[in-house]
């Protein structure tokens, strides 16, 4: 046993009363990456590595043994033993006392090289990348299964909520009909501080990434990437099949302005990055993520900050809402640990079988042109007579009702040349929607592409 294994064992509070025994397995942890989430994973082993193990009768215990990172001078934590940091993620994966591959450097490349390597030497896997799952999980899952290696992801989605290990084993009975939320925490904290703090966009981001909540490429938050890669992972699991991300529908919150925000309170909803995972009745999968309006009344117009909540609804179980901290240090560490205990208890007893597992079925998305809700649509007009009109004409003409019409005007400047001009449109395919919205935009008044908010109408609204 290494000092450092010593050092995790003893260090912790409850040390005294654990029932480890000369049977106990000491099972070694090497980690890829060690920013905020691997410190909080080291801080929660620390912590509660003696709980651990008393709460699995002694069988095993985890410690740390080896982490790769970039810059190794970096201080990280107080207690690091000398010899536990390398630059070379294969000394890691190699290590022979490493049981368990922690990947925490997210991107799709190394972490994807990293991964792969741990499995072919039937190395489980614990990853919070939901990026490479969701691009690359195909191959990856193949290859668990050629190996029969776990990969264990509950850090990949929402965080700190257990949202993976609760679809997988609570609703083995169960067919998913949805599977929406709010699912990526800075991008709901940004739109909360717009709405409650009166922050403008950027001032809003810079207080998520000094946090800690943004990815290291915030970019992924913000264009929607980061929620989308979650939904498509819940998709996966919950259907089975490989979705193709090039598939799937992902806006944004980069243009949502304060005037959308006021117009949402006004009417009675608040703004928020919606994911939605629906199975329709011909088996079609609707995938989508993109700013919405919820009603106020729904309980998720009330998820705020850096938190996130999943709307999981079975057709036994009925709805039922997982809520939670959804970035941030330790409710991801959280969650790492956890997938940590499960895959220890795989050296010590024999996996069981889970009820759900991705990448095992066929299935097909259903193409976004055939989804349907009613929409707020904000066009940027010069403003001349006969703008309203000549929008509202091709509205008619394609058969697209208008719910109401909105155009704020400046007190300071009422004679402004370009204004903001609202409709609320009734609902209908979102592929009718486009074809009119290009159409609208090629008229000479219209100076940009229109902002489109779904207007959804939850199940329990
Ligand atoms: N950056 C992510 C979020 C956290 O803001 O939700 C991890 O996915």
């Amino acid at each position: 046993m290494t000092e450092f294994r010593k050092l995790t064992l003893n260090s912790s509070k409850n040390s005294l009363h654990s029932p480890r025994t000369m049977s106990t397995k000491n099972i070694g942890i090497g980690m890829a990456g060690f920013g905020t989430v691997g410190t909080g994973v080291w801080e929660t082993i620390q912590r509660n590595g003696s709980l651990i193990s008393n709460r699995a009768k002694g069988a095993f215990s985890l410690s740390i043994i080896k982490a790769a990172v970039r810059d190794i001078t970096k201080k990280r934590i107080d207690d690091a033993p000398a010899d536990l940091f390398t630059t070379d993620w294969q000394e890691v994966v190699r290590h022979p006392e490493v049981d368990i591959v922690v990947e925490l450097i997210g991107g799709t490349t190394t972490a994807f090289d990293i991964v792969a390597e741990a499995i072919k030497l039937k190395k489980p896997v614990v990853t919070g990348n939901k990026a490479l799952l969701a691009e690359r999980g195909k191959e990856l899952f193949a290859l668990s299964k050629q190996y029969d290696t776990p990969i264990h992801f509950e850090a990949a989605v929402a965080g700190g909520i257990p949202v993976i290990k609760a679809v997988q084993d609570s609703y083995v009975g169960n067919r998913i009909e949805t599977m929406s939320g709010i699912i990526n925490g800075t991008s709901n904290y940004i739109l909360e501080r717009m709405t409650n703090a009166g922050l403008d966009y950027l001032e809003a981001l810079k207080e998520a990434q000094d946090l800690g909540y943004a990815e290291a490429d915030p970019a992924l938050d913000v264009n929607g990437w980061d929620a989308a890669h979650k939904a498509i992972l819940l998709a996966t699991l919950a259907y089975g099949f490989s979705v193709d991300p090039e598939q799937v529908y992902v806006r944004g919150i980069e243009r949502v302005r304060t005037i959308d925000i006021d117009f949402a309170t006004k009417l009675g909803y608040a703004v928020k990055l919606l994911s939605v995972v629906r199975q329709h009745s011909d088996g079609s999968v609707e995938l989508r993520t993109q700013p919405s309006f919820i009603a106020k009344s729904h309980i998720l117009s009330s998820v705020n900050g850096v938190f996130n909540a999943v709307a999981v609804r079975g057709d036994a179980s009925g709805e039922a809402l997982f809520y939670g901290r959804g970035a941030g240090k330790e409710p991801t560490a959280s969650s790492v640990v956890a997938d940590l205990v499960e895959a220890a208890y795989t050296f010590v007893h024999t996996a069981g079988h889970r009820g759900f597992l991705p990448y095992t079925e066929s299935g097909q998305l259903r193409p976004i042109e055939e989804t349907e809700t009613s929409y707020y649509v904000r066009f940027a007009v010069t403003d001349r007579p006969g703008v309203i009109a000549e929008i509202a004409n091709i509205l008619a003409n394609d058969g697209i009702g208008i719910s109401g019409t909105h155009s704020p005007v400046d007190p300071e400047d009422p004679d402004k040349d370009f204004v903001d001009m609202v409709f609320l449109l009734h609902k209908c395919p979102f592929g009718k929607l486009q074809e009119t919205l290009k159409k609208c935009e090629a008229l000479d008044c219209v100076t940009e592409e229109p902002v489109v908010f779904r207007i959804e109408k939850l199940a329990t609204s």
